[in-house]
């Protein structure tokens, strides 16, 4: 398997990418009550930025992702955390019919869905993982905003002129986290039958050093698209002398969340 998430980039999104703020947990444990008694799937769990801190929250938390090199970085994330409650697995969404067969009927507090749901068939999805929610139990599309180059700020127009010039093409959005897609995956979810079906946002703002910013974005490429030395290095150069000088580098971050419920789970 191979998702072009491998080798270096893996390495960057471990290193770089930012998780969740705590609220964003505080929410999901109110919205669906969990407790230690409870299991958690973080499906395309990537590196762990949903399913480590949940696990201090719940009592059992299964990362799902079909790239090796997230996994390894998840496991390596939650030994770091004390997060002995978690295991790291191997799939992708195609396999829940048998993952979700060993873990069993109406057992999941919750399937958490972190900028990865634009990778999978969500609407063959939302069904399948119907059966194996807890009453009170849902379904969390978590993500986690604009990308770094579509900012409202100088250094973000800076670094969106620097990559067009660069490779020629200016650079769109990512997948999946558009009011345009949280809208569609909500209908989505109460095509197939879950309820109360809504949206929370969190906002704060980040400072960022470069690093953190060519970091990030670099953790953004895939494995294919990811510039080769020299040219990653001339391009990280680039970035750096286009950045407004002596600037602090504010983020605003605006993370999201849909939210459905299990149709047997009236809270
Ligand atoms: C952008 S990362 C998100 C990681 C993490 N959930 C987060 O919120 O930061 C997307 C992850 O989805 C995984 N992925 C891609 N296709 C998938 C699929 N069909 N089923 C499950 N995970 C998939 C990738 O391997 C990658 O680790």
């Amino acid at each position: 398997m191979g998702t072009g998430f491998s080798g270096e980039v893996a390495e960057y999104y471990a290193k770089y990418r930012r998780g969740y703020p705590s609220g964003l947990f505080d929410a999901l444990q109110a919205e669906f009550g969990w407790t230690k008694d409870d299991a958690v799937l973080d499906l395309g769990c990537g590196t762990g930025q949903l399913g480590v801190p949940a696990a201090a929250r719940v009592g059992a938390v299964i990362g799902l992702d079909p790239e090796p090199d997230m996994l390894r970085f998840a496991g390596e994330a939650a030994a770091a955390a004390g997060a002995g409650n978690t295991v790291w697995v191997l799939g992708s969404d195609a396999d829940l019919p048998e993952i979700g067969a060993q873990i069993g009927t109406g057992r999941l507090a919750t399937v958490l869905v972190g900028q990865a749901l634009h990778w999978m068939r969500h609407e063959v999805l939302f069904p399948r993982l119907l059966p194996l929610l807890r009453p009170g139990g849902g379904v969390a599309v978590v993500a986690g905003g604009a990308p770094l180059w579509l900012q409202d700020s100088d250094w973000s127009h800076a670094l969106r002129d620097c990559l067009e010039a660069y490779f020629g093409t200016r650079p769109g959005p990512t997948g999946g986290g558009s009011p345009h897609d949280r809208a569609r995956y909500a209908r989505a979810l109460e095509a197939a039958g879950y309820r109360d079906v809504g949206e929370i946002a969190l906002r704060h703002t980040d400072e960022l050093t470069v690093d953190q910013l060519i970091g990030g974005l670099f953790s953004t490429f895939s494995a294919e698209s990811l510039p080769p030395e020299p040219q990653r290095t001339e391009l990280a150069q680039r970035i750096r002398w286009s950045l407004p000088s002596g600037k602090p580098l504010i983020q605003d971050v605006e993370v999201t969340a849909v939210l459905a419920h299990a149709p047997s789970g009236p809270r």
